[in-house]
Parts: structure tokens; C-alpha cells; sequence
């Protein structure tokens, strides 16, 4: 069974694609017309003006889509021909793949453009979240370093994707503004390190957590956040030459 059968079932209630975000991808996707969307989940980022063929191994995700064409497949083969499309594309998935560089070898393979947008580790590990908990540990492990990614490709201009402070789309570090929203079960549902961590393993954080709001403490130390309307959270879109 596929991870997303289990924890994807509420995954767009919190997981919208940014426009703001959006935006990066649209400007990098050129003049790419045919564009496979790898790791595509319920669709969130398929560029509307452009013909998508979408790739998915979680029926629970694809079950949620509304969008076009959708093979379910996994990323390390791709059942498409050699330069079947201008672009092949994956957004917030790489992590979650089996085999990273496999996969992006085979988003080579069938495309002329390569577009993935990922996490800068090193950024991910100072986010104050990690004050509060480490399962997120597990998804870093498998982040594969923006410089490695860089090499299997041959090459690529690495784009740093600021985060708008009321962001829609609920990946882990979305809501850098919005520490409350971490002690909602319905926005940790729809994040993988929270979905596959237990209550008793999440308890101690989620109670610090809620301490540190109540009596000022995160205020004190991350208040500085609140000034800023955006924040680099470590997204960065990696675009093939
Ligand atoms: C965090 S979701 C991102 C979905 C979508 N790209 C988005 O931006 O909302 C991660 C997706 O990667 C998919 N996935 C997991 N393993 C995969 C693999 N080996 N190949 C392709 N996709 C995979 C999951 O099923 C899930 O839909």
C-alpha cells in the first residue's frame, strides 16, 4: 500500500496550490507545452494553460484529483518514451521517493526540461519547529541535498521560493507565522512527518508548544517573525539548463 492511501485521505483540505508559489513554476516552465507532473498527488501546481499528463502511485490521492490524464506510477520508472515531454515536473514529493536519484534520472529521460521543487535541508534544520519536534527527522533523511540534486541533473539554476506568511498550500513549514496552527490535528494530518507520528510521540511538543504560546515564551524568542510578510523556508525550485 502506497503512504498516501493511509495519510492522504484529508490532504486537500490543507494542501492548496500557492499562487504566489504557482508563480515560480509557471515563469520556469518557459515555453514547455506537454509536461508530465511526477509525485502529482491531487494536482496541486499542474499549470492550467498547459497540456499535463500526471503520475501517481496513491489511488487515495488520485481519487482526489481534479485535473487531467493520471497514470498511476511511481517515479523511479516512468512507463513513457525517451523525450515524450517539454517538461517533467515534481513538486514537494522527491522526499517521499524510494529512490531519488532513480527518479530524476527518469525525469531526464522522458523530458527537455527538469523542474523540482524540494527543501533546502540545512535551512529545514533552523526552522523552529525543530525546537518542538524531531520527527521530521525521518522526512530529512530522505531529502536528497539541493547540490546532489543539482549534479544527477547535469547542471541547474536553483531558485529560492520565498513563503507568504498566510500561504495556503500546508506543507510542513507553511505556517512559520502561524505557531497555533501546529496544534490543530486537521493541518498535521495533511504533513507527512506529523501524519506518520503517533499522539504519545507528538504529546511532549505539542504541549511545550502550546506552553511556550500561552505564556509568551515563543513570542519572546520567534516574535521577530511576525514583522514579515514572507520567509525563506528552505522551498527552492531546482530548473534543469
Ligand atoms: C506531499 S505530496 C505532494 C503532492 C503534490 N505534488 C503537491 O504538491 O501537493 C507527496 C506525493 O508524492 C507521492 N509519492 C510517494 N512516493 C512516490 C514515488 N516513489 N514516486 C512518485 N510519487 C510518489 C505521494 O503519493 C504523494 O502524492
Amino acid at each position: 500500500m502506497a503512504l498516501y492511501d493511509e495519510i492522504g485521505k484529508s490532504y486537500s483540505e490543507h494542501r492548496r496550490p500557492e499562487p504566489r508559489i504557482a508563480a515560480y513554476v509557471e515563469r520556469a516552465l518557459g515555453d514547455a507545452r506537454i509536461v508530465v507532473n511526477v509525485g502529482a498527488g491531487t494536482g496541486s501546481y499542474e499549470p492550467v494553460s498547459r497540456v499535463v499528463v500526471a503520475v501517481e502511485p496513491s489511488i487515495t490521492m488520485i481519487r482526489q484529483r481534479r485535473n487531467g490524464p493520471v497514470v498511476q506510477a511511481g517515479a523511479e520508472a516512468l512507463p513513457f518514451a525517451d523525450g515524450s515531454f517539454d517538461a517533467a515536473t515534481a513538486f514537494i514529493t522527491i522526499h517521499h521517493w524510494s529512490n531519488w536519484r532513480a527518479g530524476v534520472a527518469e525525469m531526464r529521460r522522458v523530458a527537455r526540461r527538469v523542474l523540482i521543487l524540494g527543501v533546502d535541508i540545512e535551512v529545514l534544520q533552523s526552522f523552529w519547529i525543530t525546537d518542538y519536534f524531531t520527527l521530521w527527522e525521518r522526512e530529512v533523511v530522505r531529502d536528497p541535498e539541493v547540490d546532489d540534486v543539482v549534479d544527477v541533473l547535469g547542471g541547474a539554476d536553483v531558485i529560492t521560493v520565498p513563503t507568504p506568511h498566510d500561504c495556503i498550500d500546508g506543507f510542513l513549514l507553511a505556517y512559520w507565522r502561524r505557531p497555533e496552527a501546529y496544534l490543530d490535528p486537521s493541518v498535521r494530518a495533511c504533513i507527512s512527518g506529523f501524519a506518520r507520528s503517533s499522539d504519545a510521540e507528538l504529546a511532549p511538543g505539542l504541549t511545550r508548544l502550546r506552553a511556550d504560546l500561552d505564556s509568551g515564551e515563543w513570542g519572546r524568542k520567534y516574535g521577530h517573525l511576525m514583522e514579515l510578510d514572507e520567509y525563506d523556508t528552505g522551498l527552492r525550485l531546482v530548473v534543469s539548463r
